[in-house]
């Protein structure tokens, strides 16, 4: 039986998932240092992680029977992705579960900042009925300049376009513009139409500092800004002084350059304070719908791999996606080198196998070779495939002959 340990509180969803495909889980609440995590995979065969737990290299050199991490989160930092890939180790995420949870957290600052809520609720609070229309506006016919056009930047701009907003983007790639949205070629168009500016780009590492003082002097005065992608791509220091200045009439900051390590941690700013400014402890993509979404993503991906060999949205195997056509499966990972494909079916011709399917897909020094095939594993072929010098992980799904890897529903 195939056994998975999910580490750091995963959404309960992700064990019931692997549960109803008959794998073993073992459920821990904390992360694990690296010696623990070694100690801990002695028997299993899918890891579940959040953001906390590292999988170095010398934890996937140690963890043989390891087939699967799956972060249950958007980043993969804490894995060491090459390393996994090279012993043959697929990784899976979940790019797109949280989307909507930071869309829904840009509109409601953008509505918020241009009303000036948090002005006249601070107010309220400390007593003061501060009554007045100044400086308040509708959302409705402003324009909104998003800068990355991604899975969050276009989501963003079909619901702002709901709520009335003109919306222009500007990103590094071409982008389908969605609804009526209009692409601009450059920065400075958007910054000189846009009411709100937004930042959705990635973390490539070309985007530190990406918006600086430069840039919001060039957006209109009275606009207001936000950023929540990484902390990285803005200068704190800027926004600052353009909010203090009066330059800006409101800003909402997520992500920071530096972020406490954890719940409960005391935070230092230059943005504390000041006004019309909303922070947030790095909650975009947090809530509850998000974590279900994420913990319902990335167990079905890790399950689809362990049973079926499905590479599909993997961040380091290459990508592949074969039908099952019920007869036995040779899942071949290897080394990209010229030849494999040739000699691998030279082993089928060999052992007199016919195949039914085959597919190749590769990706930098990696390939993966799925061939569907009756009867290999008593036909001999197998033992030959794993001993090529090219062979990085061989796994066999033959619902007789290899017990381990549960019948899927072609294979029954
Ligand atoms: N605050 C949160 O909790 C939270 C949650 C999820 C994602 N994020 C962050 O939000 C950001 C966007 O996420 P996504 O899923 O939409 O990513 P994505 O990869 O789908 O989109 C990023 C877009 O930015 C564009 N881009 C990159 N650099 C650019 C540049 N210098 N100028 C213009 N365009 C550029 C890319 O071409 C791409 O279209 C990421 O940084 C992600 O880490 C934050």
């Amino acid at each position: 039986m195939l056994r998975a340990l999910l580490l750091e509180n995963v959404h309960p969803v992700a064990a019931q998932n692997l549960r109803d495909a008959g794998i073993e889980v073992v459920e821990r609440s904390g992360a694990l240092d690296e010696n623990e995590l070694i100690e801990s995979l002695a028997d299993v065969q899918i890891l579940g992680i959040r953001s906390k737990t590292q999988v170095t290299r010398k934890v996937v050199e140690n963890a043989p029977g390891l087939l699967a991490v799956g972060t249950f989160s958007i980043g993969t930092n804490q894995i060491d992705l090459a390393a996994a890939a090279a012993h043959g180790v697929a990784v899976f995420n979940a790019p797109y579960s949280n989307t909507r949870s930071v869309v829904e957290l840009a509109l409601a600052e953008i509505i918020a900042l241009t009303r000036r809520l948090t002005v006249r609720d601070k107010a309220l609070h400390d007593g003061v009925w501060d009554k007045t229309a100044e400086g308040a506006h509708e959302v409705r016919g402003r324009t909104l300049g998003i800068i990355g056009y991604g899975n969050i930047g276009s989501q963003l701009s079909v619901l702002a376009e709901n709520l009335g907003m003109r919306v222009v983007f500007y990103d590094a790639a071409e982008k389908l513009a969605l609804g009526n949205a209009h692409r601009v070629e450059t920065l400075d168009e958007l910054l000189a139409v846009a009411d709100a500016v937004t930042i959705h780009v990635d973390g490539r590492p070309g985007n530190a500092g990406l918006f600086g003082a430069d840039l919001f002097d060039r957006m209109k005065p009275g606009a207001i800004f936000l950023n929540l992608s990484r902390g990285f791509v803005v200068d704190v220091a800027a926004l600052r002084e353009h909010v203090l200045s009066g330059h800006l009439s409101g800003a909402a900051v997520d992500v920071f350059p530096t972020e406490p390590k954890k719940r409960g941690d005391g935070f230092a700013s230059e943005l504390r304070g000041l006004d019309n400014v909303i922070l947030t402890p790095h909650v975009g993509g947090s809530t509850e719908e998000a974590q279900e979404a994420i913990g319902e993503f990335v167990s079905k991906k890790v399950r689809d791999y362990v049973q079926t060999g499905s590479t599909t949205l993997s961040v380091n195997l290459p990508n592949l996606q074969l039908e099952h056509t019920g007869v036995g499966r040779i899942m071949l990972l290897h080394r990209n080198v010229p030849g494999v494909l040739a000699a691998v079916n030279q082993v089928f011709a060999d052992h007199g196998a016919n195949i039914e399917a085959q597919m190749l897909a590769t990706r930098g020094d990696l390939g993966y070779v799925v061939t569907d095939i009756s009867d290999v594993t008593q036909r001999g072929a197998s033992v030959k495939l794993q001993e090529m010098a090219s062979t990085v992980r061989l796994r066999i799904r033959d619902a007789f002959e290899r017990p381990e890897f549960p019948p899927g529903p072609a294979a029954g």
